[in-house]
């Protein structure tokens, strides 16, 4: 009889979650304790939820944590988003150049700003920005650069920062995956003008529903606070010139103040933050010890002998070479994966420069699609050659998030790859290739034992 469950074989993962978000499930995040439960309370019980006394102490708190000079707490990292490209002057007619693989908040308000995204292909082992491929998208009307620290893992950004001063570019990191993730030492988000991010419960520093920007640049912290804090901005003497006599004025008409039971949650989980990546860092270390000699397989990992990490490794992720399996289709492995335990499906997030949001649809009734419309009529044609982001679906899948050092219990899983591996020539007959669409364009549901 074959070893494969997927064939009547004994699962190698026997491990079934305990559902608690209290440290001991190895996969739940965030850890939610006591801590966390009281400090709500207390915005609740003051009945503070609008207040800004709190998110204040978590800006503070996060600005001496990630070294930065100002931070901006918001309702959502779209919101931090939209704010920092208001914060570095992306407007009307502008171009913003942004990584096709990526969620699509990364770039889709530069629309509301009258900007267009022109798309940039990724790099085939990082799957962040390929600075390669990035000089060849500038033209006279590009603006700024986004890069995304993509699952983690810390974007090549000393080529990125040069292209982007000898073009005297804007660059906004967009930390969403990768809080506290470093970069030959600098913390991810400093090394460009603005940083920003998502720290919604998905998240790697998840807080509920919330994001945050940070700058060393008074002028860009000043703009985006104009621009959805109309109440921080009234309160504020700015210093940047022009802003002065514009005191109060809501610049984008947005409110994008972050929830109070948010940021308390914040204050509480940055206190843990450094400490629980540390320890999530050992357990893909482990994983990757115990699966790197399998062939075909690859974790997206970063070589930390040049300062740089990981941190919380937000959704770890897999490349797959069908070659090592005389072709087998990825869809197929994951199949004999999910009947291990091991519930994984074959992409991440599906290249935007496909969607339809960023091709045909025109969204502010302008006649024409507003990609165009916000831009050259040709601006399409310079999408078309991205061939990594195109097939990133195909060969790349996320593993089990895990978040706790239990050798016993990754052990597992990695036997489910192993097994995989060493029986794949089984699962050729009844491949039918790839099915369905690979990926998806929202948020990727994790990992989790069904
Ligand atoms: C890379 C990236 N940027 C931005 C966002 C948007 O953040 P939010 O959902 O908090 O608005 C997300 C995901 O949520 C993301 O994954």
């Amino acid at each position: 009889m074959s070893e494969l469950a997927l064939f009547g074989g004994k699962p190698a993962v026997t491990y079934v979650g305990t559902d608690k978000t209290d440290g001991s499930d190895m996969f739940k995040w965030p850890i939610v304790t006591d801590e966390d439960r009281e400090a709500v309370l207390d915005v609740l019980n003051k009945g503070s939820m609008s207040g800004t006394d709190v998110t204040k102490e978590f800006e503070k708190e996060f600005c001496e944590w990630v070294g930065a000079k100002y931070a901006l707490g918001t309702n959502n990292g779209t919101a931090a988003l939209h704010a920092a490209m208001f914060g570095v002057g992306l407007g009307r007619g502008d171009e913003l150049i942004c990584p096709s693989i990526t969620y699509w908040a990364s770039c889709t308000s530069a629309y509301s700003l009258g900007a267009t995204v022109v798309f940039a292909d990724v790099d085939p082992d990082t799957l962040c920005l390929d600075p390669k491929k990035l000089e060849e998208k500038i033209t006279d009307k590009t603006k700024a650069i986004m890069v995304v620290h993509y699952c983690a893992h810390p974007a090549d950004m000393d080529p990125i920062m040069e292209i982007a001063k000898k073009h005297n570019l804007k660059v906004i990191e967009d930390v969403s995956h990768a809080q506290g993730g470093k970069y030959k030492g600098r913390m991810l988000g400093t090394i460009g003008d603005v940083g920003a991010a998502s720290l919604m419960s998905g998240k790697s520093l998840a807080i509920g529903e919330a994001g945050i920007l940070w700058t060393d640049d008074i002028e860009v912290y000043e703009r985006a606070t104009a621009f959805g804090s109309y109440e921080r901005f009234s309160a504020a003497v700015p210093e940047t010139e022009y802003l002065k006599p514009l005191i109060g004025i809501p610049f984008g008409g947005y409110k994008h103040r972050m929830h109070q039971m948010s940021a308390a949650m914040g204050r509480v989980q940055l206190k843990h933050y450094d400490e629980r990546c540390a320890e999530i860092n050992r357990a893909l270390k482990y994983f990757e010890e115990k699966t790197k000699d399998l062939p075909g397989l690859k974790l997206v990992h970063v070589d930390e002998s040049d300062g740089s990490t990981m941190a919380g490794w937000y959704v770890p992720v897999m490349l797959y070479d069908e070659k090592a399996f005389d072709g087998l289709s990825l869809s197929r492995f994951c199949e004999a994966m999910c009947a291990e335990g091991v519930m994984i499906k074959p992409g991440i997030n599906r290249p935007l420069h496909t969607h339809p949001l960023f091709q045909t649809i025109d969204v502010f009734h302008d006649g024409k699609p507003t990609r165009v419309a916000f831009s050259d009529e040709d601006i399409r044609e310079m999408d078309k050659n991205l061939p990594e982001s195109d097939v990133t679906n195909a060969r790349s899948f996320m593993v089990p998030w895990f978040k706790h050092y239990r050798p016993e219990i990754i052990d597992q899983y990695a036997d489910a790859f192993r097994k995989v591996v060493a029986n794949y020539k089984e699962l050729l007959d009844g491949d039918k290739g790839n099915v369905g669409v690979l990926g998806g364009w929202h948020r990727y549901n994790h990992t989790k034992k069904s």
